[in-house]
């Protein structure tokens, strides 16, 4: 099962603020939901609750990451640790598991996954969540596309896909 983080991140790794999105990027959801098609997908409790949280689990197979025993999350499973969360989608069969953060969940999982899927959002942001930097001596880019803001998208934009060096972990 291959494992994927996608993340959409400012110049200075802001990746959140008040516990939302601090931008609005109607082609960076358009291509997440792309990203995320056929996947099953991981995620922290507070990024699940988040406005823009809601609507992205419907009707896809899901686990939820919670330390609160009782938790429940409408069509999807939880998992009390990212390692539990990890081996119920592979039980279930999963083929590619993407891991939709937030910032404490991103920074459990990049010393391990496959892959990363990143929107790079050309600005210096206020936040309060951050994705860690990404060490080029363990990250390779393999694709870039770049795009231009426009009247919908406020911010120049970058997708980039990295994949892990060979052999190098951490
Ligand atoms: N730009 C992006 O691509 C992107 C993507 C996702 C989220 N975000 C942003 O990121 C922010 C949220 O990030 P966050 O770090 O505050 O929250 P988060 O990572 O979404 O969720 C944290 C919660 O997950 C649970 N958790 C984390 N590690 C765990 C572990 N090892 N075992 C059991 N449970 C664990 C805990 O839930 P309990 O408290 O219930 O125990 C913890 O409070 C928001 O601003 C959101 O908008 C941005």
């Amino acid at each position: 099962m291959k494992q994927v983080i996608i993340v959409a991140k400012s110049d200075n790794n802001v990746i959140g603020s008040g516990g939302e999105l601090p931008w609005s990027l109607p082609a960076d959801l358009a291509f997440f939901r792309q990203q995320i098609e056929g996947c099953y997908l991981l995620s922290g409790r507070r990024s699940y609750e988040s406005e823009q949280g809601k609507e992205i689990f419907l009707g896809k197979d899901f686990v939820l990451i919670t330390h609160q025993k009782g938790y429940r999350a409408k069509g999807g499973k939880i998992a009390h640790s990212i390692e539990a969360g990890i081996a119920m989608a592979q039980k279930d069969g999963a083929q590619r598991l993407c891991i939709l953060g937030g910032a404490e969940i991103y920074r459990q999982t990049i010393n391990t996954v496959d892959e990363l899927v990143v929107t790079e959002v050309h600005a210096t942001l206020e936040g309060d969540a951050f994705f860690p930097a990404i060490d080029s001596t363990i990250w390779q880019e393999a694709q870039r596309e770049d795009h231009q803001k426009d009247a919908d998208n406020p911010y120049d934009y970058s997708f980039v896909w990295y994949q892990r060096r060979d052999g190098v972990n951490g």
